[in-house]
């Protein structure tokens, strides 16, 4: 089963309008031709990077998204808003913000859910912490993670699901998980999927790796058996990281 595969940077807080304007300008020329290219900049940059790149294939991304539809939610951001200026893409449960935001499982769903009935594309992120690894939960926890945050979704609306598996050590540390925890967790995540869904959509899913992925390690990460591509925080803010770590994408 092939499979296109996805890198999609992630830039966190960073990058003023100016900064962020010269990136996606770079960013412009990558002919991406089997690779799905996304990118996710903060909240004020996103209007310009949907109008830059009006005419590439380069998909933009929201961080993230309030669950309730509108109303009284100080600095909050609707899924409406989002739509109106042209975004259709959303990460959803990126562990940063259920660390330092305390988004649990709840709600994260509730994202999911109000994401995927206004026809949203998602990033669905799950990660385990090291202490987890360490006292041998940390499929257990994906499991939950998983089921919780997706599994309420009909057949048809799960199709919209792109799952990152991110292991909480090894974002932003330069640690890359090893190539045999890599691909036993994408192949554990692909195997809840058949459990729930069958074949198709299991075999249909991307599930892209995030934590320290860089231009020496991306090729190996993206050869696994079931890396459909990756997440790309730290890397993603340098031009010429990212196009060589698309370039690795290629196959
Ligand atoms: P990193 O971040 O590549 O800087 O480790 C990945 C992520 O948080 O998505």
């Amino acid at each position: 089963m092939s499979r296109k595969k996805i890198v999609a940077g992630n830039w966190k807080m960073n990058m003023t309008q100016d900064q962020s304007v010269d990136l996606i300008s770079e960013l412009n020329q990558i002919t991406s031709n089997d690779v799905e290219i996304k990118i996710a900049p903060s909240f004020t940059n996103l209007s310009k990077a949907i109008l830059i790149l009006e005419n590439s294939e380069i998909e933009v991304i929201a961080q993230n998204v309030h669950f309730e539809e509108r109303g009284a939610f100080t600095g909050e951001i609707s899924v409406e808003m989002l739509k109106s200026i042209g975004v259709s893409n959303i990460i959803i449960g990126h562990s940063e913000r259920r660390k330092y935001f305390n988004e649990t499982d709840i709600i994260l769903s509730k994202k999911v859910k109000v994401a995927i009935d206004n026809s949203m594309k998602i990033i669905f992120c799950v990660g385990e912490e090291l202490s987890e690894r360490e006292k041998g939960n940390h499929f257990e926890l994906i499991k939950s993670q998983i089921i919780n945050g997706l599994f309420e979704l009909s057949t048809d609306k799960i199709k919209s699901i792109i799952v990152a598996y991110e292991p909480v050590w090894a974002i932003g540390t330069g640690k890359t998980a090893e190539n045999h925890q890599i691909q036993q967790m994408h192949e554990f995540i692909r195997k809840l999927f058949k459990d729930n869904y069958g074949n198709d959509i299991s075999n249909k899913l991307r599930i892209l790796y995030g934590g320290s992925v860089k231009p020496n390690n991306a090729k190996e990460i993206f050869s696994l058996a079931d890396v459909d591509g990756g997440l790309i925080g730290g890397a993603s803010l340098n031009f010429s990281d990212f196009k060589a770590i698309v370039q690795a994408a290629h196959g």
